[in-house]
This record gives structure tokens, sequence and C-alpha cells, in this order.
């Protein structure tokens, strides 16, 4: 049986290999139960612009419960010769309620402004669970923070020793960018939640159908302002793929951490077994697979993106079937977030911080030479003269194989006169991260109020 939609003015079907190329069915089908929302409203404003009679609208609503039923249980699913799922779901659906009554629900919609309002529905759905799962992460970030409230680390970048840091400061400045990935998907929502039904193939819905009511039904606050837009746009399915992809990067970087802070010669954290894997040949292997396929899944969320962006480009208006490609790539941005966000949550829940080593390693590399220049400075020194002084002092050291604070008062006085023993109060990882107590800074005080603060961030979304 032929289920096509338009089959009018063709004197024959279509080839095999169109029909092929032509099925989305297999990657739609997910929007199914959006569909079928969709469907309801528009029975609804067909029946207030007096093309239904109230039988009839109950009928078609009658039709759709058992149509979504089925499809829930299974039991209806697309065949091959269903192009896509807006055709699947009209065969179901006059198979269901005849074709007399199925044939009226098409009136004064199209396909081009179901899909465009589908997607919408669907990924504004997964925006808000992704969106949880990043709450937890980076709720786990702070209960990490938490549990290692105390240790220092080596705080670094060119990824050298730099100056000391608090390992809580360090996990804390992870969990901001994933905040801001969940704030990137309220805002985004914002321009999402558009309902382009009514917007009919293009030029809008000449029947007297209400997009507004149809809208309010679909939990959309608004509905297209410009039908041509309503159905051509797809600059908010990039945009998704695009927080996606941010979000991949973010993961990726603390990723990349883990995998670092796991080997042998950093041996800041141990992964739980559970989080962890074997090697088929070396029997002492204890692998970072979640981190790494993190890491990996990060140039997979850029590809769908790009590829997104590239399908779009140079895109005339209004529909046209290159849109269809739109579908694949953001889904698998949601698939992909959706199976790595729990495992990567697990795997920080469960890291164990070897404190000892880190706040070990923390003094090392001069990392406290800084605060040598700043104790100058509090003396009235410049600050380029004090630059000077404290590399001065490393200097000696490096020549001597010993640590700043190794160095004699007979030294200190061979390096600069405005250098006395009173320096040495500053040479401790603990004064160091303590003078660093302006707002944001790694002072303890300040990291436990920052620690606060995004607790009620988290907490507020
Ligand atoms: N499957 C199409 C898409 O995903 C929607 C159908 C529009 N097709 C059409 N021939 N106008 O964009």
């Amino acid at each position: 049986e032929v289920t096509r939609l338009w089959g009018g003015r063709f004197a024959g079907g279509p080839s095999e290999a169109l029909a092929r190329l032509s099925l989305s069915t297999h990657f739609d089908w997910r929007l199914a139960r959006h569909d079928i929302a969709g469907s309801r409203a528009h029975a609804r404003v067909l029946h207030t612009a007096g093309l239904l009679t109230g039988d009839e609208l109950a009928a078609m609503l009658e039709g759709l419960d058992r149509l979504e039923a089925d499809v829930a249980s299974g039991s209806f699913t697309p065949v091959l010769a269903d192009e896509d799922v807006h055709t699947a779901l009209e065969r179901g659906f006059i198979e269901r309620v005849g074709p007399e009554l199925g044939g009226r629900l098409r009136a004064g919609r199209s396909r081009n402004d179901q899909i465009a309002t589908m997607v919408r529905m669907y990924l504004r759905e997964q925006a808000r669970a992704i969106a949880g799962e990043l709450l937890d992460l980076a709720s786990a970030l702070a209960d990490q923070a938490e549990a290692n409230i105390a240790v220092p680390m080596p705080g670094r970048t060119h990824l050298q020793h730099a100056q000391p840091v608090l390992l809580a400061h360090h996990l804390l400045a992870h969990a901001w960018p994933l905040l801001r990935d969940v704030e990137r998907l309220r805002d985004w929502d914002g321009r999402a939640a558009v309902s382009a039904y009514g917007s009919g193939a293009l030029a809008g819905s000449s029947l007297g159908l209400d997009p507004e009511a149809v809208a309010a039904e679909l939990g959309f606050p608004d509905s297209a302002e410009n039908s041509i837009d309503g159905t051509a746009a797809r600059d908010v399915v990039a945009e998704f793929a695009f927080v996606g992809a941010m979000t991949g990067v973010d993961l990726s970087r603390l990723a990349e951490e883990i995998i670092l802070w796991a080997t042998k010669e950093f041996s800041f954290a141990v992964l739980d077994d559970a989080f962890s894997t074997g090697s088929s040949i070396m029997p002492q292997k204890k692998n970072p697979d979640v981190a790494e396929l993190a890491r990996g899944k990060s140039g997979r969320l850029i590809g769908d993106l790009a590829g997104l962006l590239g399908t779009l480009k140079g895109l005339p208006l209004a529909y046209n079937r290159d849109l269809q490609e739109d579908k694949e790539p953001v889904f698998d941005t949601v698939d992909t977030l959706t199976l790595l966000l729990p495992a990567f949550t697990g795997m920080v829940a469960t890291l164990r911080f070897n404190g000892e080593r880190m706040a070990e390693l923390a003094p090392q590399g001069f990392s406290l030479a800084t605060d040598i220049a700043e104790w100058l400075v509090r003396k009235r020194v410049p600050f380029r003269e004090a630059h000077e002084i404290a590399g001065a002092c490393v200097r000696v050291c490096e020549e001597r194989g010993i640590d700043l604070p190794d160095l004699t008062d007979a030294d200190l006085a061979g390096v600069s006169p405005h250098l006395d023993s009173g320096v040495r109060g500053v040479l401790t990882v603990a004064g160091s991260l303590e003078s660093r107590s302006a707002k944001g800074g790694t002072a303890p005080a300040r990291v436990a109020e920052q620690l606060e603060r995004l607790r009620s961030r988290i907490a507020g979304h």
C-alpha cells in the first residue's frame, strides 16, 4: 500500500534508490511523540476554525491517543515505504480512524512547519535533561572540592609550576564553565521557545488556523513572526550543537588533566576500579578510558556542529531538503552527551586524590618566587627590581641545587640588600595561599566562599 503524501501529480512511484536516499524514519522516528502532540494541537485549531465538527475532533483525538499508545508499545512502527516520521504517522492514523477522517488532519499544515516545530520541542526537552546532568557533574566537583578543601597543589601555567593553589580552587575552576554551559542552554531555550506551526510550507496557513493556540498547547510561549523564517531557520539547531560542542571541549580539558593526574609521574589521583579499564595483554594496566572517551568525543561533538554549519551555509530560503541533514548531527550531540555525562560524573565523584603528594609538590619548581617579589614590593621596592631580585634567588638555588627556603641569611644578603630573614615568612605554601585573599583568589577563606556561591548557583537551577 502506497503511503506517500504527494502522489497525485506523479505517474509512478519513486525509484528504490531515491526511496532509500530520502528515507529518514531510522532517525526521525524519535520525534513521533512530538509529532502526535502537534497533530492533537492541530486538530483543535481545525475545530476552532470550523473545519471539524465536535464529533470529528473527538474521534481524531481518540485515534491519536490510540496511535500514540501503539507507538509507545512498539506495535506501530514505520515501514520502508514511509518516507519520514510524518508520513508513517499519517498512515497509522488513517489505519485507525479511516481515510475520510484521517484525510482531514493534514489541512493547513506542512511537513516543513511540522519538522521545524518538532525538532525544537525535542531539543528543548533534551536541553533540560542535559542541563540536569551538567549540574550533577558540577555538584560532584563541588563535593570533591569540599572533601579536599585544605589540599594545596602546584598551580600551573604553560604546564610548568607557577604558584601554589588549592586543589579545591582548581576543581572549582572546572565547575564554573560547566555552569555556564547550563546557562547557555537556558538562554538558548528562550530562542528555541518559538513554534513554527502555522508557517505552512513557507507562506503561512490559509485556513484561519491560529498559530499561537498551537504554540501554547505545545509549550511554546510564542509562534514564529515570519513563516519563511519559521520553516527555513536552523540557527536554533546549530546553537544547540554549539553548546554541545562547547560542553565537550570543557569536559575534554578536565579529562586531559585527570589522565595526567592518574599517571605514575604525577600520581595525583587514583581512578576508582568501576571507572577504569584494564589491558588485554598487560595485567598491571589501569586505564582512564572514561576521560579518554570524553576527550575523544569532544572531537565528535565539534564535528556535529561543523557538519551542521556546513549544511546551512549558502542555503536559499525557504525550506530545502538539505535541512533534513540537521537531525543526525544534533541527535548525535544529544546521544553523545547523554551517554557521556553520567559516566564522567561517576568518574569524578569516585576519584581519590593523593593530597600528600600534591602538597609536597606545591612549593617545588620555585613556585614561591612571586611571593619573594611581592614581599619586596610591600617593602617599597619597585616591582621591576623586585622581580629581578627574586629571579636572582632562583638562579642561586638552581646553581646550588637547593630550594628557596634553604637560602641562608648570607645568601639573601648576597643577592640584594633589600632581602633579610623576614622574607622566609612568606616562603611557605600556606602563607602564599593565604596572601591571595582578594575575591576570586585561592586563599582558603575565599575558596570556601566560592564553594558556597557555586552550590547556591547550582541549587538555583
Ligand atoms: N523529513 C524532512 C526534514 O527533516 C521534513 C519533510 C519535509 N519534506 C519535504 N519534502 N518538504 O526536513
